[in-house]
């Protein structure tokens, strides 16, 4: 029988939510910090704050295991183990900010030095931080424990990076590829073994499939490596998409086929046919704050990033290729309107931070066009971060009248467009640009569409 423990998460965004509904199926008892009082409000009505598939009916069937909160005092002193998820946005420099972290790691260190506790606190940083970062959390503890009654205060700082998907996050967090752990101390290690057994020996009920018929690894290693683990991992993962971008681009020069090209290098196993999609490149609250803070952290020790500059610099010129592609069939975009289908920056999630859709959107405004835009889910989201841009709320709606349409966001809805109807739907010159090679070039120019994708014909 694996050990039950008591769990809290400090921030009910998408990484401590998702976590934290995890933690709580998995058998512990969690309870789920935040600052923002609104946000806890709605979470104890049932009211979830983010769209994420599967978290609700998690959260729902788990709910007498799970309590929400603003207080992380209580967290502190009844807690085995604590999660410090909350954001670490990109700071003017590029570098992670860590603010909120350093408030957390404060404020639980206060809260020690103001409780008797058996055992140790297990503090774990899911949160990405720069390499170093454990340390730096241990010394805001110890100074916070110093502003209390009592300065010895007895705490385990562990990283265990998160790498779970917007848009899968449920089966992600339940089903991981690994999972690691950076300490120095063994039986810290020891303890998240245990609080993780269910999901390494994949003992817990699921109704969820596939799910993996070998134990999930368990990777240890000390911190500062797992801190860099998980850089590494999205730095990689942008990479290989600006690669496959890159190739795109030659594709299109020499009348190649981008989609049989990477198929054709994808069965490589040394290479996979996962993250070689080119179109219109990566977004998101990940890959692009997680690049610029691993190139940060490499400049301060003198060290230039070369591959993962060019990484970013191909990524930005995707963006601006999607302008080129609407100019080359509308010549003038004054005057165009334009509509952007999908605007969530990937699938299956409402996360618009670094969403491309926003960048092409302020671009064509300031070019004189028209944008409307659609998205199954982030619409509202987008109509008060963009009041310029038109949001409506019916994929067609947003093709009525329209002279090109950009498909930023491959909703499966969006992939299965009816052609057809857009064509009679759109004005001339009806241009479609397929920002994520999701639809078949001669299905759309069979519907009287022009067709333009990235990187094949
Ligand atoms: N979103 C992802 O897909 C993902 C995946 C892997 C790792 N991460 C990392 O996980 C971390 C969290 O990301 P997220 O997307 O869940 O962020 P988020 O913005 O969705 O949620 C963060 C939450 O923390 C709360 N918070 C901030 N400061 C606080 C404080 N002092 N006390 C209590 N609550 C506080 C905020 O109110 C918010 O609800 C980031 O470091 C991110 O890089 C995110």
């Amino acid at each position: 029988m694996a050990e039950r423990f008591d769990v809290g998460v400090v921030g009910a965004g998408y990484v401590g939510l998702v976590t934290g509904a995890c933690m709580a199926h998995i058998g512990h008892t969690v309870t789920c910090v935040d600052k923002n009082e609104g946000r806890i409000e709605n979470l104890k009505r049932g009211k979830l704050p983010i769209y994420e598939p599967q978290l609700g009916e998690m959260i729902a069937r788990n709910r007498k295991r799970i309590r929400f909160s603003t207080e992380l005092h209580p967290l502190v002193r009844e807690a085995d183990i604590v999660f410090i998820a909350v954001d670490t946005p990109p700071g003017d420099d590029g570098a992670a900010d860590l603010s909120n972290v350093a408030a957390v790691a404060r404020g639980i260190g206060r809260s020690l030095s103001e409780v008797e506790r058996e055992r140790p606190l297990i503090v774990v940083n899911k949160s990405t931080v720069p390499v170093g970062s454990g340390d730096y959390v241990s010394m805001l503890i110890q100074e916070g424990a110093e502003e209390g009654p009592n300065g010895e205060v007895s705490y385990r700082v562990v990283s265990n990076p998160e790498f779970l998907r917007e848009g899968s996050a449920v089966y992600d967090s339940l089903f991981p590829d690994r999972i690691v752990l950076g300490a120095e101390d063994r039986e810290a290690l020891h303890t998240m073994r245990e609080l993780y057994r269910p999901i390494i020996e994949q003992s817990f009920a699921t109704e969820l499939d596939p799910r993996p018929t070998v134990a999930v690894p368990f990777v240890t290693t000390d911190l500062a490596s797992a801190e860099m683990i998980k850089y590494a991992a999205n730095a990689f993962l942008a990479t290989k998409i600006s690669f496959a971008n890159e190739i795109a681009n030659i594709c299109e020069r020499v009348g190649a086929d981008v989609k049989s090209v990477t198929a054709g290098i994808g069965l490589d196993h040394r290479i996979g046919p996962r993250f070689l999609d080119a179109g219109i490149g990566w977004g998101g609250s990940c890959f692009p704050k997680d690049v610029r803070a691993l190139m940060a952290t490499a400049r301060e020790h003198e060290y230039e990033p070369a591959i993962l500059a060019a990484a970013v610099s191909v990524n930005e010129r995707q963006r601006r290729l999607v302008i080129t592609k609407l100019q080359r069939d509308l010549h003038t975009l004054k005057g165009k309107r334009v509509a952007l289908l999908g605007l969530s920056f990937k699938p299956n999630t409402d996360d618009l931070r670094e969403a491309p859709s926003l960048s092409i959107a302020r671009i064509l405004e300031s070019r004189g066009a028209r944008v409307v835009g659609y998205d199954p889910v982030a619409g509202k989201r987008a109509a008060a971060l963009m009041p310029e841009m038109k949001v409506v709320f019916d994929p067609y709606e947003a093709l009525k009248g329209a002279n090109a349409a950009v498909l930023v966001t491959e909703w499966e809805e969006l992939r299965n467009l009816d052609l057809e109807r857009a064509a009679t739907l759109m004005a001339r010159p009806r241009l479609l640009v397929d920002g994520r090679n999701a639809i078949e070039p001669a299905a759309a120019r069979a519907a009287g569409l022009i067709y333009q994708g990235f990187g094949r014909e």
